[in-house]
């Protein structure tokens, strides 16, 4: 039964939630103040966490300090008046927390529980899963970790799906920066005048719709560490001051020219060779000296063939409903092996997903395959067959293996986004909400959004 804690010096409040949160099934333990709330908690294994911030002796944000240097994997909502807002703020950047203003509204607390419980649960699972024992991945890891042990920034290349931002997480969690913010950004999921925005941050009223001023995401990491996802993708206009912030650690929001000073690892990510930007005049040579300070790269799933059985189990019980074990036929397991993989790690776990899914427990055999729920490596391209199904084909197991994200098949197709959007509707392909979610583990909602047309 799912354990939850509530703590609150006002009586009132605290049996107000102690009958809602009973009434939908949780254990709930309730205490008076901070120091009481230490106890029960290091008694009981709550995974929610409801604190008021100010209580007699030890207050909320103590409380949750306490809470999450002994349990990386409970969530904690802070309850707090309004006079308390940035302070909430800045608690929340550490790890699995939210909070919500008094007076509380119930619907708005049960949807923050839903969210914190869900970002706990993610955090708990990338601490796990780190599968594969081939010697091309322990080569990466062994890099990876001497990286973490450094401060200098770091450029990730590696293929789509790979593991980038796994490895990335990882290279934090052992860096002297773990118990500090991990902060994502993807290059590409915004245009030019908003990316500027989003990682510089802006003053208020330095756009039209620019209302309160706002941090980025260089200034939420302060402390910790930044992710900028496909970096090459960054418009040339915005490298100059990407070069200036990464050298200088220090910035001008948008709209003001007050410098803001951080302290942060950027690690950078990049799915296409960055050398090749920098010939193509794409990406500026000074940038990505700087970027490219500890280079480290991640073997293609095809390259690790021998992760894959083990890779797959693993998904296979990440996917089980409870109670239920499946396992996959010696037959499946060699024709999973074989085959290329082109979107590497999150194509194979899309695949086992749905193999669990459709399965009726039990063994899942080879028909996992056949059932055509994965595209063949090599389709059936025969003399005869015309362009334009052959055209359809490779469309459709391209979205396939990006789990229907086209921006990332536009890339692999080295097609635009637009050819991308023409192909699905020319060929009825299906929308992106038939495909299987990815596998994402990061908490940044804005990830994976396409780019608008051009
Ligand atoms: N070695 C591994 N063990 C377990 N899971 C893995 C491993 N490598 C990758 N994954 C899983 O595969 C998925 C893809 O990984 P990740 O998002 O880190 O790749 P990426 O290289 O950042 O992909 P993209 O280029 O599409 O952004 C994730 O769900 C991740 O948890
Ligand atoms: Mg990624």
């Amino acid at each position: 039964m799912k354990r939850l804690l509530i703590a609150d010096d006002d009586a009132g409040m605290r049996a107000a939630l102690e009958a809602r949160f009973q009434r939908r099934g949780w254990l709930v333990d309730v205490a008076v103040n901070g120091t009481e709330a230490l106890e029960k908690f290091r008694a009981g294994a709550h995974s929610l966490v409801i604190t008021d911030v100010r209580m007699p002796g030890r207050d909320g944000f103590e409380l949750m300090r306490e809470i999450q240097t002994s349990s990386s994997r409970t969530a904690v909502i802070l309850l707090t008046a309004y006079g308390c807002v940035p302070d909430a703020v800045e608690a929340m950047r550490n790890g699995a927390c939210d909070y919500l203003v008094k007076p509380v509204c119930f619907e708005k607390l049960e949807l923050a529980v839903e969210q914190v419980l869900r970002r706990a649960e993610e955090a708990g699972k990338d601490t796990e899963a780190l599968i594969g024992r081939s010697v091309a991945w322990e080569q990466a890891l062994e890099r990876a970790r001497q990286a973490a042990s450094t401060d200098a920034d770091i450029l990730i290349e590696a293929e789509s799906g790979t593991g980038k931002e796994l490895i990335a997480r990882l290279i934090h969690r052992l860096s002297r920066r773990q118990s500090g913010p991990f902060v994502a950004l993807n290059c590409t999921a915004f245009p030019e005048t908003l990316l500027e925005s989003e990682l510089f941050g802006h003053a208020r009223g330095a756009f039209t719709g620019a209302v309160v001023a706002r941090p980025g995401k260089f200034e939420s990491a302060n402390g910790g560490t930044l992710l900028l996802d496909e970096v090459g993708e960054m418009p040339l206009a915005l490298q100059p001051k990407l070069l200036r912030a990464l050298q200088e650690r220090e910035f001008d929001r948008l709209g003001s020219n007050q410098t803001v000073r951080v302290d942060i690892r950027v690690i950078a990510t990049t799915n296409r060779p960055l050398e090749a930007a920098v010939v193509e005049g794409r990406f500026r040579a000074d940038l990505f000296y700087r970027l490219n300070v500890i280079p480290v790269s991640l073997p293609p799933l095809r390259d690790r063939a021998g992760d894959i059985a083990e890779l797959a189990e693993y998904f296979a019980g990440l996917y089980a409903a409870p109670g239920t074990h499946p396992r996959l036929s010696a037959e499946l397991v060699a024709r999973l092996e074989e085959h290329a993989w082109p979107g590497n790690v999150r194509e194979l776990a899309n695949f086992v997903r749905r193999a669990v899914a459709l399965s009726h427990g039990g063994e899942i055999g080879i028909e996992a395959f056949a059932h055509g729920k994965i595209p063949p490596s090599r389709p059936e391209w025969k003399p005869g067959l015309s362009l334009g199904e052959m055209e359809r084909q490779l469309f459709a197991m391209t979205l396939e293996s990006t789990g229907g994200n086209r921006a990332r098949a536009a890339e692999l197709l080295g097609v635009s986004l637009r050819t991308v959007r023409n192909k699905v509707r020319e060929f009825g392909l299906p929308p992106r909400r038939n495909y299987p979610s990815g596998l994402r583990t990061n908490r940044d909602t804005s990830r994976d959004k396409e780019q608008p047309c051009p």
